[in-house]
């Protein structure tokens, strides 16, 4: 099989891009967060975004994990609206879990700049309206790192006109990545494509990025983090 790392011409992703939607059993509380808590953030792609709460921006990011990136933007950024995007069920937890306290999970108040998208975020990518975003964060997305699954990367040739359509001109999209296959992978396709224009790449995350569960992973096991911000083309 040829390496698809130094190939980016490769078959359109399968619909299914994500790996699995639920770890361990939920308790009861984390039943609750999705039953009482989720319902109440969840977006409506459809609805006009710009009246949410008022926002001036709009800002997704694709693959919230835990959460502490979404959350950590919503509190430093009042004026900008954030989707957090997670198809898995413990991770949406634990971006659900700090913003109620137990009991509360169907009353308590919750971030009015914060909303939650729980489904594969191709579905709600296709579903916003174009130059819907004024950025984008894809913050250690799954590398699948073997070149047969390279297809179901979130960087890709196929999946780029789709971000770039939901993107304003000059918007800017975020992303990071600690895994060197990935790495090279985001260098050789972003190189080969128009729609987006390179602004920064750097080895240090720069200043005004909240950190994430797996970057805090991936230093812990010495592996070095990339950031870069490409703005779509005007
Ligand atoms: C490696 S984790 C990184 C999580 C977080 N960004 C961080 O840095 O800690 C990638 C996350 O992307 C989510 N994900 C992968 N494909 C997705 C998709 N198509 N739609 C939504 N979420 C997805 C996975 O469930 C997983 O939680």
């Amino acid at each position: 099989m040829p390496d698809q790392t130094t190939t980016p011409r490769i078959k359109p992703p399968p619909e299914r891009l994500y790996g699995r939607q639920t770890g361990h059993a939920l308790r009861p509380r984390q039943e609750r967060l999705l039953a009482e808590t989720l319902p109440r953030l969840r977006v409506d792609p459809t609805a006009p975004l710009a009246a949410l709460a008022g926002c001036r921006e709009i800002w997704l990011e694709v693959g919230a994990g835990g959460g502490e990136h979404a959350r950590a933007l919503a509190a430093a950024h009042p004026t900008a609206g954030i989707i957090a995007c997670e198809v898995f069920r413990n991770g949406l937890c634990s971006l659900l879990g700090p913003l109620v306290a137990e009991g509360a999970e169907a009353t308590g108040a919750l971030p009015a700049n914060l909303r939650v998208w729980d489904d594969d975020a191709r579905v709600l990518l296709r579903a916003l309206a174009d130059a819907a975003l004024d950025r984008l964060y894809l913050m250690f997305p799954d590398p699948w790192p073997k070149a047969r699954h390279a297809k179901r990367r979130l960087v890709h040739p196929h999946m780029l006109p789709l971000l770039a359509r939901v993107l304003k001109p000059g918007a800017e999209w975020r992303l990071a990545s600690d895994d060197p296959t990935y790495q090279s992978w985001v260098e050789q396709v972003m190189a080969a494509q128009a729609l987006f224009a390179p602004a920064s790449d750097s080895w240090e995350r720069p200043a005004g990025w909240p950190p994430t569960r797996y970057e805090a992973k991936a230093l812990r096991a010495g592996r070095r983090p990339r950031y870069w911000v490409f703005t779509r083309r005007r």
